[in-house]
């Protein structure tokens, strides 16, 4: 009794290693979209994955240049217009290894330990777009694929996809489909699958405050000018409130709320306070008063130093009084907000705010639109379906605190609703050090879009 699922399933257990080494490969591509000096690697990571897709017998598969980093593509129509057509969307860029002292294991030589695989983009998302890969090759080597599929596989998410919306924009006729999967998503525990939801949005920016026209000896004018990291510690300061609010005049105006049935139903989940004092190893936890943590971190807008610089900060001591600081602040937008607006109202809490005694600059950076999604289509139940049959339990529907841009973009210019889903989870170090993907959830991972693939065709 060889159904066809089955023998896919059978398959992928059989090339779990040679999976696994795919993986390896893949990782080793040092492809930081936002380090120009990667741009050869950039290349080749897009490079290998329009040659693996041509190696899985998929047709039409082309590397397309961008003003930024290439976008690939290729496309699979032979299930019929029966069928469903859907759009796997991934990204092959990573973000940067530093601080790199602080990786037990080379960034960019993929390396096991336990039931782990460490590595930078493991998990976001190389180790994610090998799952879908991992699937279709499980199905195509052992019978027919049941769906129609194309693919769409972007350099520039970590920069904030500067080039794709203008892309989707040209060529709206190639990827014409019913639907997208996009599995840059995770959970929180290998014990229970996740379908995300919702993704919070993004604005990035970067303060300059300057003081004295260069360095000064802070002995000798320390006492008669304003030091500009002070005023800029005490505007970063007053951007929260007593209750960890946002004090941005507007920045709550236009938050869609949550409905007291979404709140319940978020308040299932079945994570607690010491699962995040756990993964972030913080002494204590801080957030908006009157919110969950899972509210806080999916449905709440909040706001965060990204860095900060200013003076001396080499070994030893200089007694100086710099001439600048400088922060790059990063905003999550949640259904409902705008980053065009959140820059505005930096503008004016800065107008309002700044003291007389320096100048200042606001550097609106790459965000991204927040996005919700339709949570009953028959696509996100072929999902479910197929998580349940492998984890033997329902999925929990969570909305993500972090972001994918393109999310919101595929509804506004294609027209389609994106499943989001994925296997790496909270605590993987993604963007940090030491970055890791569980192997075990991996695995399963690529049995469920084995049975998604089939589930979508019945
Ligand atoms: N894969 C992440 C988003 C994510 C993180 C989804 C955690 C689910 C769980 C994505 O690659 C990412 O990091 N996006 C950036 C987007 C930004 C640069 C526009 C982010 O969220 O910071
Ligand atoms: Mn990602």
């Amino acid at each position: 009794m060889t159904d066809p699922r089955s023998s896919a399933i059978q398959y992928a257990h059989e090339n779990a290693a040679h999976f696994m080494d795919e993986l390896k490969n893949f990782g080793s591509i040092a492809s930081i979209s936002t380090d120009d000096t990667k741009k050869a690697d950039i290349q080749q990571a897009a490079e290998w994955l329009a040659q693996h897709l041509n190696l899985l017998g998929i047709n039409h598969v082309q590397v397309f240049q961008t003003p930024g980093h290439p976008v690939v593509f290729g496309e699979w129509l032979e299930a019929g217009n029966t069928a469903p057509t859907a759009l796997i969307y991934g990204h092959y860029d990573v973000q940067p290894v530093d601080p790199l002292n602080l990786w037990t294991s080379s960034p960019f030589n993929p390396d096991i330990r336990g039931d782990y695989i460490y590595g930078r983009g493991i998990a976001d998302m190389k180790g994610q777009v090998m799952v879908a890969l991992d699937a279709l090759e499980a199905v195509v080597k052992t019978s027919r694929l049941p769906i129609n599929l194309k693919f769409l596989f972007e350099g520039e998410e970590e920069i904030g996809s500067p080039n794709l919306a203008q892309f989707l924009e040209l060529h709206q006729e190639l990827l014409k489909c019913d639907f997208a999967i996009n599995p840059d998503t995770g959970g929180l525990s290998p014990d229970f699958p996740c379908i995300t939801y919702a993704l919070r949005g993004l604005a990035y920016m970067e303060v300059r405050v300057f003081g004295p026209d260069h360095d000064l000896h802070s002995g000798i004018f320390g006492g008669a000018v304003l030091n500009p990291a002070q005023a800029l510690c005490e505007l970063i300061a007053g951007m929260h409130d007593a209750q960890g609010r946002v004090t941005l005049p507007g920045f709550y105006d236009k938050v869609t709320s949550l409905s007291p049935e979404e709140r319940d139903e978020l308040a299932r989940f079945p994570i607690g306070d010491e699962y995040y004092l756990n993964a972030t190893g913080a002494p204590a936890l801080y957030g908006e008063a009157g919110f969950t943590n899972i509210e806080r971190l999916g449905a709440r807008p909040t706001l965060d130093v990204n860095g900060f610089y200013s003076g001396f900060i080499g070994e030893g001591q200089k007694t100086v009084l710099p001439a600048w600081a400088m922060a790059k602040i990063s905003t999550r937008l949640v259904p409902g907000q705008q980053p065009e607006d959140v820059y505005q109202q930096m503008q004016s809490y800065l107008e309002a705010h700044a003291p007389k005694e320096i100048r200042w600059r606001l550097i609106p950076m790459h965000g991204g639109p927040p996005s919700i999604s339709d949570r009953n289509s028959i696509y996100i139940k072929s999902l479910a379906k197929a998580l349940e049959t492998v984890w033997h339990k329902k999925p929990v529907f969570k909305r993500e605190g972090g972001s994918v841009p393109v999310v919101l973009d595929f509804q506004k210019i294609l027209h389609i609703e994106t499943v989001n889903t994925g296997f790496s989870m909270a605590d993987d170090n993604m963007h940090s050090p030491n970055e890791k993907l569980h192997i075990p959830t991996w695995y399963r991972g690529i049995d469920a879009f084995i049975h998604f693939y089939f589930n979508l065709a019945e």
